[in-house]
C-alpha cells in the first residue's frame, strides 16, 4: 500500500532527481485575478511564468498543489468526482519539451524503482488535429520509443486533447495517460478512444506553446513550455487497487466519522452510500478552504457562498442519513489530522475551522427547518398540479422568503417526482439584484491570464498604494487582499480604523507624484531572507519560495511579488481613490482607478 504522503513525496524526490526545484503549492484562494473564485488547476499560479515572466526558482518545478473545482459539483456523489483534490505538477518553462516530459512519465509510472505500475495496464491519448495545430506525431512517437504499442494510443479531437485554462490564457495539444481499472489486461486494441469507461485518467502532459488572446486568435508563446498535473487521489486508488477514491485512505477515515455520527454503515444502500460520500467530500473541501491561509467565511458572493452550498449540501444529505443537529466537526477533524502534514495551515487554523462550520451548520439548520415546513405546506397544492411542475415564483418565494436555496427545492421537488420551473425561477433570482451576484460561482477563466496592459497597469499601481498608505498611515498598514481587473483596482488592507479626507488625498497625491516621477520598475531573483532584511514588503501568511523575485520601482517601493509589471510608473496615467470603505473588522478597502 502506498499512502498519499509517500506518493508526493516518491513525485518530488522523482523530479529533484531530474534537476527540477520543489516549489510551494499556493493558497486555494489566487491573489491578484478577478476572473476565478479559487486555485482550480496546478498550474493556475504558474499563468504568468508559462506566459514568459521567469521564475525565481528557475525553468524546472515540481510541486503539489491543492485545488478546487466546484463546476462538477452535482457529479460529486458518484465513485470518482471530488470537489477538492490534489494535484502533482512537473513544469518545464522553455526548458525541455514532449520528448523529455514523455520519458519522465513513463519512467516515474512503470520503473520498479518508482510506482512499479504495469505498462501493460497503461494507454495515452494524443492531439488528433485540426484548424489550430496539427496532428501531434511527436508525442505519439515519443510513447512508442518508451515501449507503448501502436493500439494503445488513441488520436482524439481537441474535445479530450487540447488543454486551456479558460477562454484566454496559456494552452496548447496534450496527451493524457490511462490506467485500466478493470479486471485482468485490457483486451488488444483497448484504449481511450475505445473503450473510455474502463481507461481512468492520471495524467495530463499539456505541451503549453500557444497564448489565446482572443476567442480567434491563437499566438505562439516566446517559450514551449511543458504542464503536467496527475491527480493525487486518482493515482493511489489505482496503486491500491481500488475502483473509487472513496475507498482509499484519503477518504476511508472521514467515512467511518460519518459513519459514526450517523450510525449508518456504509454499502448498505445505493442512495445513502452516495449521500456519504457528497459528505465525505463537501467537509474535506470545506475544511481545506476554511483552513486555508487566506481563510474564506462562508457568505452570499464569491467564495465564501461557494464554501456556504457545500457545508449547506453537506447538512442536507446528514439529514437523508438521519442525522440530527451538527455533525460535521467529527468529520472535518479527520481532514485536519489527515492532511496537516501536506498543509500545515490546517492545524493552524483548527479552531477557525471548528467554529466557523459549526455556526454554519447550525444557521442552516435553522433554515432548513423552516423551508422544509414550507414545502410541505406547500405539497398537497403541488401535487394536484398534473403535469408535476412547481412554479419558478414558488421556488424563489421559499429562497427569498426563507432562504431556502434552489437545489434544495430541485432535490425535494424530485423526491416527490416533481420538477421545477427553472427559467422563471433563474428569472425571478437574476431579477433581485444582489443576489444574483451572489451565483456567479466562477469558473477558470484564464487565472491571471487577464494579463492585459491594463491589469498590469494596475498591478504596479498597487505597490505604489501599498507603499504610500505605510507611509500615512503606518508599518502595520500589511495587505489582506488584492483584487484587479482591467477597469479598477480593489486593495484591502489592515488599519483599525476609517480613513480621514486628508488621509485619502495624502495617500492619492503621493501615487501620483511617483506616477510623475517616471520611476523605472526592476526585477532581481534573491533569497527570501535577503529580501526581507533589504527592507522589500512581503505578504504575511503568504507561502514564498526560498528564492523570490523582488520589484522595485525607483527609491521608492522594494516588493515581493511574481509580477508582471509595467517598466516605468510613467505609464500608468492618473490614479484616482474613488472609495475608502470597511471591508472586515480591522480591514479597511480602497478602489482606485487609473484615469
Ligand atoms: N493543467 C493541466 C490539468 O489541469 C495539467 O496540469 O489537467
Amino acid at each position: 500500500m502506498i499512502t498519499p504522503d509517500q506518493l508526493r513525496r516518491k513525485y518530488l524526490d522523482f523530479f529533484k532527481s531530474k534537476n527540477h526545484a520543489v516549489i510551494s503549492g499556493k493558497s486555494l484562494i489566487p491573489e491578484n485575478d478577478p476572473t476565478v473564485l479559487f486555485t482550480t488547476a496546478g498550474m493556475h499560479p504558474l499563468v504568468p511564468y508559462l506566459l514568459g515572466e521567469p521564475h525565481p526558482a528557475g525553468a524546472r518545478l515540481v510541486d503539489y498543489q491543492k485545488c478546487v473545482r466546484t463546476g462538477d459539483i452535482d457529479e460529486v456523489g458518484d465513485p470518482s468526482h471530488l470537489t477538492c483534490f490534489e494535484m502533482l505538477g512537473n513544469w518545464s518553462l522553455g526548458d525541455y519539451f514532449k520528448k523529455e516530459s514523455i520519458a519522465y512519465s513513463w519512467e516515474f509510472l512503470t520503473s520498479p524503482a518508482w510506482l512499479g505500475l504495469d505498462p501493460r495496464r497503461l494507454s495515452v491519448t494524443v492531439f488528433k488535429g485540426d484548424e489550430n495545430a496539427p496532428r501531434d506525431d511527436e508525442s505519439a512517437a515519443h510513447w512508442k520509443a518508451q515501449g507503448v504499442p501502436e493500439d494503445r494510443i488513441a488520436y482524439l479531437p481537441a474535445s479530450d486533447n487540447w488543454w486551456a485554462a479558460g477562454p484566454t490564457g496559456p494552452c496548447g495539444p496534450d496527451t493524457e495517460i490511462f490506467y485500466w481499472t478493470a479486471d485482468g489486461l485490457p483486451p488488444p486494441g483497448s484504449n481511450k478512444g475505445t473503450d473510455s469507461a474502463n481507461w481512468m485518467e492520471i495524467w495530463n502532459n499539456v505541451f503549453m506553446e500557444y497564448n489565446r488572446v482572443d476567442e480567434k486568435t491563437l499566438v505562439k508563446l516566446p517559450k514551449q513550455n511543458v504542464d503536467t498535473g496527475m491527480g493525487l487521489e486518482r493515482t493511489i486508488a489505482v496503486l491500491n487497487g481500488k475502483s473509487s477514491v472513496y475507498l482509499t485512505e484519503s477518504f476511508q477515515p472521514i467515512i467511518a466519522a460519518i459513519e459514526a455520527v450517523s450510525g449508518y454503515r456504509y454499502g448498505g444502500d445505493p442512495a445513502k452510500d452516495s449521500s456519504v460520500r457528497i459528505i465525505a467530500d463537501h467537509v474535506r473541501s470545506s475544511t481545506m478552504i476554511l483552513g486555508d491561509h487566506k481563510g474564506v467565511s462562508p457568505g452570499n458572493v464569491g467564495a465564501g457562498y461557494v464554501l456556504r452550498r457545500l457545508i449547506r449540501r453537506a447538512v442536507r444529505h446528514g439529514k437523508k442519513l438521519g442525522v440530527e443537529g451538527s455533525f460535521l466537526g467529527k468529520p472535518a477533524a479527520v481532514v485536519v489530522d489527515l492532511l496537516s502534514g501536506a498543509y500545515p495551515e490546517l492545524s493552524d487554523n483548527r479552531e477557525r475551522v471548528m467554529s466557523e462550520l459549526l455556526r454554519e451548520e447550525e444557521k442552516f439548520l435553522e433554515t432548513l427547518q423552516k423551508g422544509e415546513h414550507e414545502f410541505e405546506k406547500m405539497l398537497p397544492n403541488l401535487l394536484k398540479n398534473p403535469q408535476k411542475i412547481m412554479s419558478g415564483r414558488l421556488a424563489f418565494k421559499l429562497y427569498d422568503t426563507y432562504g431556502f436555496p434552489i437545489e434544495l427545492t430541485l432535490e425535494l421537488a424530485a423526491e416527490n417526482g416533481m420538477t421545477v420551473n427553472r427559467e422563471e425561477f433563474d428569472e425571478a433570482f437574476r431579477k433581485h439584484q444582489e443576489l444574483s451576484r451572489a451565483g456567479a460561482e466562477g469558473t477558470f477563466k484564464g487565472g491571471l491570464a487577464d494579463q492585459s496592459e491594463a491589469t498590469t497597469r494596475y498591478h504596479t499601481a498597487t505597490h505604489l498604494l501599498h507603499k504610500a498608505l505605510r507611509m500615512v498611515l503606518g508599518d502595520h498598514v500589511a495587505q489582506k487582499g488584492s483584487n484587479i481587473t482591467a477597469e479598477r483596482l480593489r486593495f484591502d488592507f489592515s488599519h483599525p480604523a476609517p480613513m480621514t479626507p486628508e488621509e485619502v488625498q495624502r495617500v492619492q497625491d503621493i501615487v501620483n507624484e511617483q506616477i510623475g516621477r517616471d520611476l523605472p520598475v526592476t526585477m532581481a531573483v534573491m533569497p527570501l531572507e535577503e529580501a526581507k532584511s533589504s527592507g522589500a514588503m512581503a505578504l504575511f501568511g503568504e507561502k514564498y519560495e526560498a528564492m523570490v523575485k523582488v520589484y522595485t520601482m525607483g527609491d521608492f517601493s522594494k516588493e515581493v511579488c511574481g509580477g508582471p509589471h509595467v517598466e516605468r510608473t510613467g505609464l500608468l496615467g492618473k490614479f484616482v481613490i474613488q472609495k475608502e470603505q470597511s471591508s472586515s473588522a480591522g480591514v479597511r478597502r480602497i478602489r482606485a482607478v487609473l484615469e
